[in-house]
């Protein structure tokens, strides 16, 4: 087994190691602490996933098999059919599927919280039942390896019983005070319509979680998933329909830009719930100001970052290479939260360099159903040709590049030098590591050299010393800050989402501030 599958096995105990190969790869998903459950009594009724039990593990090693055997033949990417040919069918239909929601706007805002929060834990429930197809759909679809798809599931879930539970605790119509004989009441309800714009990289995470946020809070929805995972959107709506979704409540409408442009050109649209590239996100924003009649709606938008980790030369070395791999090589690279640009204090960046050298040669790459695999293949040819062709550009400061299978949308897991922290100034989408120095004490010119980026996202620190990790809370301008440990994985109600900057607005996905920005807040008063 790889490195990485080594690393997670030490912390688990002999019991647990028993010896399924599959077991051992679901304690690899960035759980430190397996079977830790968190305490009841700080999220009411809903707890998250921050440990997976043994007997789940269990359940996930009889049903491996089970994912690959499922039926699913995707679309091969690029070619003009499939997602293409319903995306031109689609634009004509924009208009229409607008009307319908906005028809169905009144009744299901006026449902009650109880109710839409109840559809919400359906859905939960019917997630995790139907957990083998949708990990197949992430697997074929979206070339997740397996413990990735099994994090889609389980963070779908998550959202959908923390927005519950949310919904239930903070969204009560507010009694606040005022002169006797008045009554004041602070009310949270639906906007309209939102739209809800999805990325492939969570093509089931991020996708429910935009909608499921937009309906608790009394929207209806016209959700887009992206053009590469329209697949695993349609399980996923169709399950949110079976959990007690009306159907015109919720709308999927797949396609590309074209289709995006279109929905947040309609005036109807009372907000956006957005994740994507940063470009997308400003011309998103232009567009939702256009015409002077339009009303002014919110977007929520998360973007990219480009993400980076300081390692003192107090760090514990062996602990800051496996957060590296894990952090800039699991999933391809392909997370926002991913980390682009390590920066090692001088004195031990040689040894940290020759031993993530020697880890990274352990990575397993391959078919992403294989529970062995670490790295599968990236999203599409266009990706691959865009990252390869900046890997081969940089060819002459490679540190270390791995072979890849022949076939396939492989692009080598690749250690790039840079001279200069400055040298990275845009996102790469993708399994490659920037590396760069800094000086002993330099470390908060060092931050802000980072923060002068403009992105926002997400930093991690390696260091022993306190005061280091008090600066860094200080300085760092990002929306999720990890000191000695990966920098992905934030999982819901523990470590909220999203950046600020050219990373994004906020609020945070999963965390207690993200339904109200979903809302609209009508205070009323009456005289008694
Ligand atoms: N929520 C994801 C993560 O933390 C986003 O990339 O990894």
């Amino acid at each position: 087994s790889s490195f990485v599958h080594q690393l997670a096995d030490e912390q688990l105990s002999e019991a647990e190691l028993l010896a399924d190969p599959v077991e051992k790869i679901i304690a690899v998903g960035g759980v430190r602490h397996p079977s830790i459950p968190l305490p009841v009594e700080l999220f009411g009724e809903w707890k998250n996933s921050g440990g997976i039990d043994l007997q789940e593990r269990k359940i996930l090693a009889e049903t491996a098999a089970a994912v690959a055997a499922f039926p699913f033949s995707p679309v091969p990417k690029g070619t003009d059919s499939g997602a293409a040919a319903e995306t031109r069918a689609a634009t004509g239909h924009v208009g229409a599927a607008i009307d319908r929601a906005a028809a169905a706007f009144p009744a299901w805002s006026s449902r009650g919280r109880e109710e839409r929060a109840t559809i919400l834990e359906r859905l939960a429930d019917l997630l995790e039942e139907n957990r083998i197809p949708l990990m197949s759909l992430a697997v074929k679809e979206a070339f997740k390896t397996l413990p990735d798809a099994i994090g889609e599931v389980r963070e779908a879930a998550d959202f959908c019983r923390y927005y519950a539970a949310r919904t239930r605790s903070d969204l009560a119509p507010l009694v606040l005070p005022g002169p006797t004989g008045e009554r004041n009441e602070l009310r949270m309800e639906g906007r309209g319509v939102w739209a809800t714009i999805a990325p492939w990289n969570f093509p089931l995470a991020i996708f429910l979680g935009q909608a499921v946020a937009a309906l608790v809070t009394g929207n209806t929805v016209i959700a887009k998933p992206a053009p590469q995972t329209p697949e695993i959107a349609r399980a996923a709506v169709k399950l949110a329909h079976q959990a007690g979704v009306p159907e015109d409540a919720l709308i999927l409408i797949p396609g590309g830009p074209e289709i995006g442009a279109a929905i947040t050109a309609d005036p109807r649209i009372a907000g956006v719930a957005f994740t994507g590239s940063t470009p997308t996100a400003k011309k998103i924003a232009r567009s939702l100001l256009e015409g002077d009649d339009r009303p002014i709606v919110p977007l929520i938008a998360e973007t990219g970052g480009i993400n980076a980790m300081i390692v003192d030369s107090t760090a514990l070395p062996e602990q800051v290479v496996a957060d590296v791999l894990t952090s800039s090589f699991r999933s391809a690279g392909q997370r926002c939260s991913a980390l682009r640009l390590l920066l090692l204090q001088e004195e031990v960046a040689a040894n940290v360099i020759e031993m993530l050298r020697g880890a990274m040669e352990q990575l397993v790459i391959g078919d992403p159903g294989d529970p062995a695999t670490d790295v599968g293949p990236v999203i599409d040819q266009a990706a691959y040709d865009h990252l390869m062709g900046y890997r081969e550009s940089a060819k002459g400061r490679w540190i270390k590049t791995l072979p890849v299978p022949a076939q396939g949308l492989f692009v080598p897991p690749t250690m790039v030098r840079l001279d200069s922290i400055d040298d990275l100034s845009r996102e790469w989408f993708g399994p490659i590591l920037h590396v760069a120095t800094w000086k002993a004490g330099a470390l908060e010119e060092t931050i802000a050299r980072i923060n002068a980026k403009g992105f926002g996202l997400t930093m991690g620190l390696h260091s022993r010393i306190a005061r280091s990790a008090e600066l860094t809370e200080a300085r760092a301008r990002v929306g999720n800050l990890y000191v000695n440990r990966s920098m992905i994985g934030a999982v819901v109600g523990s470590q909220p989402f999203g950046g600020e900057g050219l990373s994004g607005t906020g609020p945070k996905a999963g965390g207690p501030h993200y339904l109200q920005r979903f809302c609209a807040e009508r205070s009323v008063s009456v005289d008694t």
